[in-house]
């Protein structure tokens, strides 16, 4: 059964659809919007431990990765972190920076959701939900997109469906297949922001589990100084979820333990306590188990008075470069974003549509950006999706 037409359909009903919908909306097209899911805006839910880190004031095209570095620019520029937080604050919902310029609800990741729910009515969105979104047709400049039983036609559709991060959460490959079928590329997929495994000889650091600490972890040229935490699988933790979307199979991350520490703490430290070992002097900064391993390792046993100076240089240059050679990484299942997605290449940085497919649009985590870890995940679904709601 076809049913009447709309201006604009938007295939997600997450952070991205929602206010991509709701910009439309207002602008007074009439906007479909439909999920598969039973219910709307279901990581935005689970975001923050529930309470949504919904953007963050250092926001800037450089904290994203992307095979173009410079596409977010102009959608960032015009939906901007204090753009997001004056809706916030039109709706009265309290809110805190945490730490790094990462502002997260003071309640409820609800109400960041309640919100866009309101935005969109205000719009007069038509919401969808619990159906699968069964086939996509294009022919003569108008989309045909089957939902349960019913067919929906609409000259311009927008791919907002988000990236495979958390498949028990409905997260799919669907909008890169979509992509795909309208001849746009699709940039490699990989998990980011996930916690990476170790094997081989770094194994050991697994009987670590629990501790954290801050550290400088490196990647290629990416370093992140944040704290690392040791799992039972391998590493985790603030620094590594940042170096994880930057880091390849095959490729060591190294890790520096000690970013504070002065150059030549440990001849240093000889000479003020010449009768403590490593073990000890490592104990004074780092988590009690983690300076045990970590002088096993380094195997310089006996009093710091009887090394050389060299010696300890050599330690403490190992202390500062450590490093863990990764077998892969906790995967989608445990993934908070992915890097890679739909080309920019394809795409208008202006108004996110295909450049060869008049009519296509693709916002959000579909679209190859990826934010660092803090909120820019979140704000790049709030410009991107208002990019195209303008240009709907
Ligand atoms: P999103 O995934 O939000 O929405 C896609 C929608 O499409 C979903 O509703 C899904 O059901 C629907 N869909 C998928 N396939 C479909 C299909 N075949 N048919 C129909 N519908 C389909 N970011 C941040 O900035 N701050 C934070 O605090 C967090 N925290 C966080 C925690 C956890 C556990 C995760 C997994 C992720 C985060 N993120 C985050 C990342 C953030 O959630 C993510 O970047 C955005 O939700 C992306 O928004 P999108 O709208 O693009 O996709």
């Amino acid at each position: 059964m076809t049913t009447p037409d709309y201006d604009a359909i938007v295939l997600g009903a997450g952070a991205a659809g929602l206010m991509c919908a709701a910009i439309a909306g207002q602008r007074g097209r009439r906007v479909l919007l439909l999920d598969h899911a039973d219910a709307p805006g279901k990581k935005i839910l689970i975001s923050g431990g529930g309470r949504c880190n919904f953007t963050n004031v250092h926001t800037t095209p450089d904290r994203y990765i992307s095979a173009n570095p410079h596409f977010a620019k102009s959608a960032l520029a015009r939906y901007t972190p204090a753009d997001f937080i004056a809706l916030v604050d039109a709706y009265g919902i309290a809110h805190h920076e945490k730490t790094l310029g990462q502002l997260f609800c003071d309640g409820s990741a609800k109400q960041v959701v309640a919100m866009l729910l309101d935005e969109c009515a205000k719009g007069g969105v038509d919401l969808r939900c619990g159906q699968p979104v069964q086939e996509v047709a294009h022919a003569d400049g108008r989309f045909a997109v089957g939902f349960g039983d019913q067919i929906f036609a609409t000259p311009n559709l927008v791919i907002a469906t988000g990236g495979p991060s958390i498949p028990k959460m409905g997260a799919t490959g669907f909008a890169y297949d979509l992509a795909r079928r309208f001849g746009l590329k699709v940039v490699e997929p990989r998990p980011a922001l996930v916690p990476l495994t170790l094997g081989g000889d770094d194994v050991l650091f697994r009987d670590l589990s629990g501790v954290a600490t801050p550290v400088e972890a490196r990647a290629g040229k990416a370093a992140f100084r944040e704290a690392a935490l040791f799992t039972h699988k391998g590493l985790s933790g603030p620094a590594i979820l940042q170096i994880s979307s930057y880091w390849r199979h095959g490729e060591a991350v190294t890790i520096d333990f000690l970013p504070d520490a002065a150059p030549g703490w440990l001849a240093d430290t000889k000479r003020m306590r010449p009768r403590t070992t490593l073990r000890a002097a490592l104990g004074v900064q780092l988590p009690d188990r983690l300076a045990e391993t970590l002088a096993d390792r380094l195997a310089l046993p006996g009093e710091l008075g009887a090394l050389t100076d060299r010696k300890l240089a050599e330690a403490e240059a190992r202390l500062a470069r450590w490093a863990f050679h990764p077998n892969g990484t906790e995967g989608f299942a445990k993934a908070e974003v992915t890097v890679g997605g739909i080309s920019t290449a394809g795409l208008s940085s202006q108004t996110m549509m295909a450049k060869s497919v008049p009519g296509l649009y693709a916002v959000g985590e579909a679209v190859d950006v990826t934010g660092w870890l803090g909120g820019y995940n979140f704000q790049w679904a709030w410009a991107s999706g208002y990019a195209a709601g303008q240009a709907l």
